[in-house]
């Protein structure tokens, strides 16, 4: 390589960072134009038509083979979670689910890890780049934190707690999951809840707040409780807290954390 080839490459490199581009997610590139967004001709503009790429192993002309809207999206989701009657059936559903867009750029698809039908479920965002990396939720340092703060409870992943997230895809550049992202997972997290029957859920920051109980503004709704209704009817006690990455930003709440895991802990011990 040339001194100058070497620069050429050097600010393009640079060039991909200040966009934003933080890892390379396959070995050769995708055609992200190529996912368009367009209404089926002679139908009425859905929120957002999801044209997704699919290569069948047999294929390798990049052919699209198929093209679902946002309700097929979420509908197909619907019926396939309702048609699961055990975690295990659930874990295998989500895995094979083709129906969300986050799914193409994403490495691994991260469902839970932990014991289910443990008392507690824990529910957070989204996964980031380390989720993503191993497949499973809260494993960089924002799940340290959260292992701690389970640990003041005496309860860990290994041994009573089910953690999971309301998207199971990691979003590009970690930007905040969009509506339709949300709603397209969201029968499987309510399934999750109806399966596993925890006794009471920890909802981890403000997304999942809004994706599970239709709330905004983590600050007043946290430490107060909740109720989840599944769309089978199931009543679950919910407490909204800080996300364990705004802790790790803001340490200074952490005085209020620990009053909700208090909180938390002593609905557990209830009978
Ligand atoms: N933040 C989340 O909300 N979930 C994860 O799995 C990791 C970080």
């Amino acid at each position: 390589m040339t001194v100058g080839e070497h620069r050429a490459a050097h600010a393009l490199l640079r060039w991909y960072a200040d966009a934003g581009v933080d890892e390379c997610i396959d070995a050769s590139p995708s055609d992200f134009y190529s996912w368009q967004s367009e209404p089926r001709s002679g139908e009425a503009p859905q929120i957002e038509t999801v044209k997704r790429q699919r290569l069948a192993p047999e294929k390798a002309d990049n052919t699209p083979l198929e093209s679902i809207s946002t309700d097929e999206a979420i509908r197909s989701a619907e019926k396939l979670a309702a048609s699961c009657q055990t975690f295990e059936a659930l874990d295998a559903a989500v895995r094979a689910f083709e129906g969300c867009p986050l799914k193409t750029g994403a490495r691994s698809t991260v469902f839970t890890d932990g014991v289910p039908g443990s008392d507690l479920l824990v529910i957070g965002e989204a996964p980031g780049r380390d989720e993503d990396r191993l497949g499973k939720p809260f494993v960089g340092r924002a799940g340290q934190l959260l292992d701690k703060m389970l640990a003041a409870i005496d309860h860990s992943r290994e041994h009573n707690t089910l953690i999971s997230n309301v998207i199971y895809w990691r979003p590009p550049a970690n930007r905040t999951p969009t509506a339709v992202e949300t709603a397209v997972c969201k029968p499987f997290v309510d399934r999750l809840i109806e399966i596993t029957e925890p006794k009471a859920v920890m909802i981890a920051g403000g997304a999942p707040l809004q994706a599970l109980l239709g709330v905004t503004g983590i600050m007043r709704a946290r430490g107060v409780w909740r109720e989840i209704e599944t769309s089978s009817g199931l009543r679950i006690p919910a407490l909204p807290v800080f996300h364990p990455a705004f802790l790790l930003r803001q340490p200074a709440s952490k005085r209020l954390a620990w009053a909700d895991l208090q909180n938390l802990a002593k609905r557990l011990k209830e009978r």
